[in-house]
């Protein structure tokens, strides 16, 4: 029997078979069919980890899966930085901490399987640079061709060594995530190629893991989760996860999902200010947070509807406050993470401004990606370092000892 079955979010038809997008290119959903009743107690007997969670997972033998070890990711509880905000619990799940030093492992870990159960022999993706460092690992993993189409002179230089190391096929495009978004859909009819973007309705599910552990980590479900939204795969991924806890009666209530882009690519926030259903994309979108550079979010349906139905909330963050965020992150607690993934914690400033959340209420912030992704960004907003003579050294530390 059918362990789960796709459905079109535009249209409504549905797919007993897979594949990546409904003949009416709209994307699809994955629902279950009938997973046991004893989740709970086969997810304990297995590690923390993205395939702990088998049952509620798209692949269909445990024998197809293409993995490198990834999720189980640290749920960090930060005291210091939740006491400087005057937070009385405050927890940052850091998806640093998986095999490439992002999140997308976990969805590349179920699309790369689900590539090769597909029989694919290559993938694509185009990418602002993790998903492409992520591709291209699992790719090389499975011995499968991949090609990569990235904004030229937008990704950042740790991803890019990652994707040239892996052995993937480059190809810059002049000009941003969006256009280089568009030319991989153009290339869905080509069958020899299995496309890896979050317009793949498996990635995501790989993805929801996200909400699973935060649930399995904290005991329950926390109150508010803060996400840094770029595509938006993964807030919609995330609040998946935690609805289907609910559906399966694991959990009554769910968390109030908030997303935060940043202010020259906010299409979401702008949306969401306005109470609209739908976006207006942003023409240039532009930012230092390079890996969330998108003004056209191609799951912008999925993420609205997270935010709406969730209670949530969408707030923007100016480029000083990420990078400020992402110092205050690694000086207070010793996390490291990329500027992306600091406007999380950038955005949870804001919603204590805005009086969105409570100063006792239980908040877990994404931080999405490692802060080695993008040296450049610490590097250039350096102040200056000091250079002396070896003899002088020890007299210099004497004097910032004191100082
Ligand atoms: N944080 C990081 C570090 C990312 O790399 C991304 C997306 C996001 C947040 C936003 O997640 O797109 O699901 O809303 N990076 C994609 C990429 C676009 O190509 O690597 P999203």
């Amino acid at each position: 029997m059918a362990k789960y079955r796709l459905k079109c979010i535009e249209c409504g038809l549905t797919y007993d078979d897979d594949r990546v997008l409904c003949s009416c290119n709209g994307l699809l959903d994955v629902s279950y069919l009938n997973p046991p009743s004893d989740l709970r107690s086969r997810w304990m007997g297995r590690r923390i980890s993205v395939w702990r969670y088998f049952e509620l997972l798209p692949v269909k033998s445990m024998s197809s899966i293409v993995s490198l070890g990834e999720g189980g990711t640290i749920l960090y509880r930060c005291g210091r930085i939740g006491e400087y905000f005057g937070l009385r619990e405050l927890h940052v799940k850091n998806e640093g901490g998986n095999p490439t030093g992002s999140f997308k492992d976990r969805g590349m870990t179920v699309g790369v399987s689900k590539a090769v159960e597909h029989g694919a022999s290559a993938v694509i993706c185009a990418s602002t640079g993790n998903t492409s460092a992520s591709l291209a690992a699992y790719a090389a993993r499975a011995g499968l061709k991949c090609f990569v189409i990235l904004p030229h002179g937008k990704v950042a230089l740790g991803k890019l060594s990652q994707a040239v190391i892996y052995g993937a096929n480059i190809i810059f495009i002049k000009g941003s995530f969006d256009e280089a978004l568009k030319v991989v859909r153009g290339m869905a009819e080509d069958h020899r190629l299995y496309i890896l973007n979050s317009i793949n309705p498996f990635r995501l599910e790989g993805q929801k893991t996200i909400a699973y552990e935060i649930y399995d980590q904290l005991g329950s479900v926390p109150d508010v989760v803060v996400v840094p939204v770029g595509n938006a795969g993964n807030i919609s991924a995330i609040f998946k996860g935690f609805m289907e806890l609910k559906q399966y009666r694991l959990t009554e209530s769910i968390p109030r999902m908030v997303g935060v882009q940043a202010e020259g690519a906010s299409p979401i926030v702008n949306a969401f200010r306005r109470g609209l259903r739908h976006i207006e994309p942003i023409e240039n979108p532009e930012t230092v947070a390079t890996a969330i550079r998108i003004g056209n979010p191609v799951n912008w349906r999925r993420a609205l509807n997270a935010i709406y139905s969730s209670n949530g909330y969408a707030v923007s963050v100016s480029d000083m406050e990420i990078l400020e965020a992402q110092k205050l992150l690694a000086r207070l607690e010793g996390i490291f993470v990329e500027p992306a993934s600091a406007a999380s914690i950038a955005g949870l400033k804001k919603l204590l401004e805005e009086k969105v959340v409570d100063r006792d209420e239980r908040i877990v912030c994404i931080a999405t990606g490692h802060g080695l992704k993008d040296p450049d960004v610490i590097t250039r907003n350096m102040n200056s370092t000091i250079v002396v003579e070896s003899k002088d050294a020890s007299k210099v530390v004497g004097k910032l000892l004191t100082s």
